[in-house]
């Protein structure tokens, strides 16, 4: 079996997004990186079983359109359409292969870029993202954070998963994580190391203008709790932000 292949691990992924970490920091920043989205379409790639996808829908999004390469993971966020009927669409795709959708007013992909192993894929998902915006339109998600240093790989128990990588990390290499959910399951996927520079490099061929990382930002309910201090001094994620002019 491949651990990458959410097929596999469709359920397990679904309820990691119990962890204090996705509601507190990953729910929370890019909740501030998108702004008012009231009336907006948005087209969410790597959208999963569908979590952020209604949650864009459910803070005033028009259109929500999901992408994903797992069947499961669509299955899931279909079941959860079908019974909640929150208006989001769904579809099975490799980004990379994406036909064209329609123009939107953002483009959303949430742990969707750490999965190219070279430059030509990263580009590929950029370029993706890139012709589906209208000119003015942002690009934004989260990734694994290229910036983190290996050392700090273990540091991330306490918030319910581990990384792991060879200590001289190079373009394409495995970021293996595994995840310790709040009801004891346990699960692995791998991700893949670019350095931050190759992403720039991928942003501007794609197309885009401006191109930056943002920090993750903590909810403020949290500000004075010493728990996320090595969450937030060695963030093990990072958010980015491209423009389309
Ligand atoms: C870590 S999960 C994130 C899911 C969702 N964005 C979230 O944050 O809950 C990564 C997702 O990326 C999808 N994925 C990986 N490569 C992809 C590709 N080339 N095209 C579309 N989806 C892809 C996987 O199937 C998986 O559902």
């Amino acid at each position: 079996m491949n651990t990458s292949d959410y097929n596999f691990i469709a359920e397990a992924y679904k309820r990691s997004k119990q962890l204090p970490f996705r509601l507190y920091v990953e729910s929370y920043s890019l909740h501030q990186m998108m702004g008012d989205i009231t009336g907006f379409n948005i087209l969410d790639l790597a959208c999963g079983e569908g979590f952020y996808t209604r949650k864009l829908k459910e803070a005033g999004a028009n259109r929500v359109l999901g992408v994903d390469l797992s069947a499961k993971m669509i299955e899931l966020a279909e079941a959860h359409e079908r019974t909640h009927l929150i208006g989001c669409q769904y579809l099975v795709s490799d980004v990379a292969k994406l036909p064209y959708l329609g123009i939107f007013d953002k483009v959303v992909a949430m742990y969707l870029l750490n999965y190219a192993r070279t430059k030509e894929e990263l580009v590929s998902y950029c370029r993706a993202a890139y012709h589906q915006l209208r000119s003015g339109g942002f690009f934004i998600g989260y990734n694994d954070n290229p910036f983190n240093p290996v050392e700090e790989y273990s540091s991330y128990r306490k918030y319910g998963f581990t990384k792991q990588a060879k200590e001289d990390r190079q373009e394409g290499d495995p970021i293996h994580y595994t995840f310790y959910n709040t009801d004891d399951t346990v699960f692995t996927f791998d991700n893949y190391y670019l350095r931050p520079q190759t992403y720039a490099e991928a942003f501007t061929e794609a197309g885009f203008t401006r191109f930056q990382w943002v920090a993750p930002e903590l909810h403020p309910s949290q500000l004075d709790d010493p728990f996320w201090g090595q969450f937030m001094t060695h963030p093990p994620v990072i958010g980015f932000l491209a423009e389309k002019k």
